[in-house]
């Protein structure tokens, strides 16, 4: 089987996440407007958009960052702008977050840096249960021998699949993958993107991938919505969207 496969939803699967109308501008300058987007239990969404569309917008507000002026966003059956602090903080553990950045701390160990949300979170308290969260997330990554390393002592790569196993520790049900591969070379993005898949695979996570990059698209994504606007413009797969004549979309093709 191709490692570079995205695994089908079952046929059945819920939606996780129902983005409806979404509207959030700043200072009067709208950046999504009437955003809607659904992901299924165990798909990879993926929102290709360009540089500046309001990709990182639109995640923050998934994940309760920001707040978005009108709309709706439902994840894991719950109305995340109607939700209080704490019960908005139990469901970001459920949710994990890969920012654009790995932002791991310099002054601790991976070890260190992946026992964090653990700790913050009051989870797996007993070492030996903590232990195993760590190693597992370590090996989910192919970096089983690094927790002792610290970030300054790590490639880029290195760097954010580290980044990747600190959000996988808290086994979340969803992940948001903010540009997972900006900034790496084409081999690093292609192992990344293994992982990802390997994770859709082996735990039946939900994702949303944001990307500029139809690389990415065409590797990781079961579906993607085309971010334009401010609005989910067309959605399909790889092959629909390359298949549609509308000009808009093909720019993102015809400038692979
Ligand atoms: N907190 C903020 N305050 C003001 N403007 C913002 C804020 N966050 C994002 N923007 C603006 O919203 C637009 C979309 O940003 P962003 O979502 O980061 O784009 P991208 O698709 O590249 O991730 C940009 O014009 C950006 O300057
Ligand atoms: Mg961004």
């Amino acid at each position: 089987m191709d490692t570079l496969e995205p695994t089908a939803p079952a046929a059945t699967a819920e939606a996780v996440i129902e983005v409806r109308d979404l509207c959030i501008g700043f200072g009067g300058r709208p950046v999504l407007r009437g955003f809607d987007l659904t992901v299924r239990r165990g798909e990879n969404m993926m929102v290709l958009g360009r540089s500046g569309s309001g990709k990182s917008v639109l995640i923050k507000c998934l994940v309760g960052l920001l707040r978005p002026d009108s709309g709706s966003i439902r994840i894991l059956g719950q109305d995340v702008l109607a939700l209080d602090q704490e019960a908005l903080d139990r469901l970001r553990v459920r949710i994990g977050f890969l920012f654009q950045s790995s932002a791991l701390y310099d002054s601790m160990t991976v070890r260190e840096n992946l026992e964090f949300p653990l700790r913050r979170h009051a989870l797996a308290r007993k070492p030996a249960e903590r232990d195993a969260r760590v190693r597992e997330a370590l090996a989910n990554v192919g970096l089983e021998h690094s927790a002792d390393l610290y970030p300054a002592e790590l490639s880029g790569g290195m760097r954010r699949r580290i980044g990747l196993a600190r959000t996988l520790v808290l086994a979340p049900e969803i992940v948001l993958y903010d540009e997972p591969t900006s900034g790496l070379d084409p081999i690093t993005a292609r192992e990344i993107v293994e992982l990802i898949l390997g994770l859709q695979r082996k735990y039946r996570t939900s994702s949303v991938i944001i990307s500029h990059d139809l690389h990415v698209a065409r590797l990781a994504a079961n579906r993607i919505a085309v971010l334009i606007d401010g609005r989910n413009h067309a959605e399909g797969t790889y092959d629909e969207l390359r298949a549609m004549s509308d000009p808009q979309i093909q720019r993102f093709f015809t400038s692979l």
